[in-house]
């Protein structure tokens, strides 16, 4: 294959800062793994406003469907807060979605042994946790139509439609199904057949696709609120979870918290195949660009670091190196190294943005 291509989209906040600690990992897989990436950066968001007046550039976009993967660090800013919809920084992020066709969004929820104590539940409930939200993310109640407020008598109604195709469902759930394959075989659906008929058609779209593809998979149901409970109450009993849109954007929240802090969430957003095999992809940590501490050092890299292992697993195939920065993660956490966001009441050493990103490169060495 040829050399593998990344577009690196910084953006504004805390993005710039993050990414730059990635960066560096990825000049570190040049240099001592001899794996050598093509990389092209560019703008997104309010900083692509400043400089073109939009919040992605159509060369951007253009560039972003042609590289393998996208690195997207965070979008936004109260600099922005008062500009017209049309052209606030979310929408830049939006339009790569859209156009990429990205209707697979991978949330980990993973809990590292070193910062089990620092989530809200208890320690034996999430230590070891390691489970993947699949979340639909290009259709659904946030963009079915008819949608709109409008005046019925003399009261205002406000309507979404919750709307989903046979092929949505079937490839958000061929997608959960190969990433099974890889993990412990498992995938729990999940929706509201009892209530909505378009969880009706969830659940037997799901069930259809494992029947004829994926027998070997472990297949169950379960009605959203009920997996809401059970991802609090016994989180370890899912391997991957597969949901709609509105669900996933709850339930991956939900599950997220377990593990500790917004600063180590990665995710990675994925479409169809391209010419290549390869999956088009964009790859950006859950959190924001964190205007309280853009600029001061403080934000933790983990996230962005950890979003870039998951470019090398599911773009590149390159399981081995993403456990290799997995690890290495691990290791500087159980060493008790913790940027401001980590710091819990068992202390720790505080390290900055950058000196985060130094232990993460000594580990890998
Ligand atoms: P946020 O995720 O930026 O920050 C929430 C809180 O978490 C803040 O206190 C922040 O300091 C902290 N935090 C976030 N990431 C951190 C990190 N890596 N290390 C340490 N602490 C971290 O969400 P917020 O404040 O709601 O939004 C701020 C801006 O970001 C807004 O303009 C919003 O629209 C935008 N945003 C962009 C997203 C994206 O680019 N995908 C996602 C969420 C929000
Ligand atoms: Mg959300």
């Amino acid at each position: 294959m040829s050399t593998p291509s990344l577009l690196i989209l910084a953006g504004d906040g805390i993005g710039p800062e993050v990414m730059a600690e990635v960066r560096r990992i990825i000049d570190w897989f040049g240099s001592k793994r001899g794996i050598a990436f093509e990389v092209s950066e560019d703008l997104v968001g309010g900083a692509a406003y400043d400089a073109h007046g939009v919040p992605l550039s159509d060369a951007t976009m253009a560039r972003a469907q042609e590289v393998d993967a996208v690195l997207l660090g965070a979008v936004g800013g109260p600099k922005y807060d008062a500009l017209d919809f049309s052209v606030k920084p979310e929408r830049g992020l939006l339009r790569l979605r859209k156009e990429m066709d990205l209707f697979a969004n991978l949330r980990p929820a993973q809990c590292f042994d070193a910062l089990a104590d620092f989530s809200s539940l208890k320690r034996e409930v999430v230590a070891g946790l390691d489970i993947m939200i699949v979340r639909e993310l290009t259709s659904g109640v946030y963009f079915g139509e008819p949608r709109g407020i409008h005046k019925e008598g003399n009261e205002r109604v406000g309507i979404n439609t919750q709307r989903y195709t046979e092929s949505e469902i079937a490839r958000v759930a061929r997608a959960a199904f190969d990433l099974a394959r890889k993990r412990a075989g498992r995938v729990c659906s999940m929706e509201k057949a009892n209530v909505m008929e378009s969880g009706v058609l969830w659940r037997q779209v799901v069930q259809e696709v494992h029947d004829a593809d994926y027998p070997e998979i472990a297949l169950s149901h379960m009605y959203a609120d009920n997996g809401a409970m059970q991802l609090v109450r016994a989180p370890k009993q899912f391997d991957v979870i597969v949901t709609d849109n509105l669900f996933g954007d709850v339930l991956s929240d939900c599950a997220a918290m377990l593990t500790g802090s917004l600063g180590m969430l990665p995710s990675a957003s994925l479409g169809l195949p391209m010419e290549n095999g390869r999956p088009r992809a964009l790859y950006e940590p859950v959190h924001g660009s964190a205007p309280d501490i853009a600029g001061q050092g403080k934000a933790n890299p983990i996230a962005c670091i950890l979003s870039f292992a998951m470019a090398l697993r599911y773009s590149f195939d390159m399981g081995d190196e993403a456990a290799r920065v997995e690890r290495a993660v691990e290791s500087v956490l159980a060493d008790g190294l913790r940027t401001a966001d980590l710091m819990g009441p068992e202390g720790g050493t505080p390290v900055s943005t950058s000196g985060m990103g130094d232990a993460v490169l000594a580990a890998l060495d």
